[in-house]
């Protein structure tokens, strides 16, 4: 049988990669999309890597269709780019909004037969406020989770189907570090957690595999939210256990530092 071909755009850190690992450790063939390419020979050989930006349409274009010719027709379509630059509001515009409209655009005939299936990664900012964050991320994840829907109605008669995963803060190999260089404050992060802990890449990418396998072969339109329980906090409650006014959330007490 061929071997399911998935096209991870953003797969060369972070949770896109953990994403890369998970696929090529299940036979996939793997195409992934970054402006750099990796540099180390191991993570070169057990992927395909295009070096285009999602933002510049020959490029995307060029590479769409050089990985097709490669690969074959995609089984799977991830996003996983994040605008990282200066101008936080045209640029944050162009790669989470425009540039997903073209590659979805561009590959929605070039799905192959079997499972079809579109993630697109938003946040949990799509819903709730980071006040640290530039108002264009809030707005372009929510907006994408809004595409998600349209393109699942849309799309759905060709058979794919299309969703997004929302995760709160997750641990990846590059923030780590950061995260736990702040011992007390990661400690209240993981003590107003229902989960009691920070989620990790690996969890999120575990999620996207689910969503893209035969498992959720009726699902399509969803937004799954990957933050540990974190967002169902009522602020009031939240408020109260900070000052140790209200049980330990998980029912057993948790260490305070
Ligand atoms: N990390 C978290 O805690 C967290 C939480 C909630 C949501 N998310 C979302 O999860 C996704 C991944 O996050 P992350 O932290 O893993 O991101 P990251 O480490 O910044 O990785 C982003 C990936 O996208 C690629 N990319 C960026 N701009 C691109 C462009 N114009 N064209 C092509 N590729 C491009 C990057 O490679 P190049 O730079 O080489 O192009 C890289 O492979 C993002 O959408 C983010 O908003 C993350």
């Amino acid at each position: 049988m061929r071997p399911l071909h998935s096209l991870i755009i953003g797969g060369t850190r972070g949770i896109g990669r953990e994403l890369v690992d998970h696929f090529v450790h299940k036979g996939h063939k793997v195409s992934v999309v970054a402006r750099s390419l990796p540099t180390r020979k191991a993570e070169q050989g057990r992927a395909h890597y295009w070096a285009a930006d999602i933002r510049d349409f020959d490029q995307i274009h060029t590479a769409l269709k050089q990985l097709i010719k490669k690969n074959g027709k995609v089984n799977h379509l991830v996003f996983f780019q994040r605008y990282r630059g200066e101008d936080v509001w045209s640029g944050e515009i162009e790669t989470s909004l425009t540039a997903t409209k073209t590659v979805v655009d561009a590959l929605q005939d070039k799905f192959a037969p079997g499972e079809k299936a579109v993630v697109i990664v938003s946040s949990i900012n799509a819903a709730l406020i980071a006040s640290g964050m530039p108002i264009s991320y809030h707005m372009a994840k929510a907006a994408l989770v809004q595409m998600v829907r349209y393109w699942a109605v849309t799309l759905g008669p060709r058979g794919i189907r299309v969703n997004s995963v929302s995760p709160g803060t997750v641990l990846k190999k590059e923030s780590k570090k950061f995260f736990m260089r702040d011992r007390p404050l990661a400690a209240l992060y993981e003590r107003i957690t229902p989960l009691a802990r920070f989620g990790k890449a690996s969890e999120v990418a575990s999620v996207i595999d689910c969503l893209c396998s035969e498992q959720m072969s009726f699902v399509t339109g969803q937004d799954i939210v990957v933050d540990g329980g974190v967002s169902l906090l009522w602020q009031e409650a939240l408020a109260r256990e900070l000052v140790g006014l209200s049980r330990p959330l998980s029912g057993k007490p948790k260490k305070r530092k």
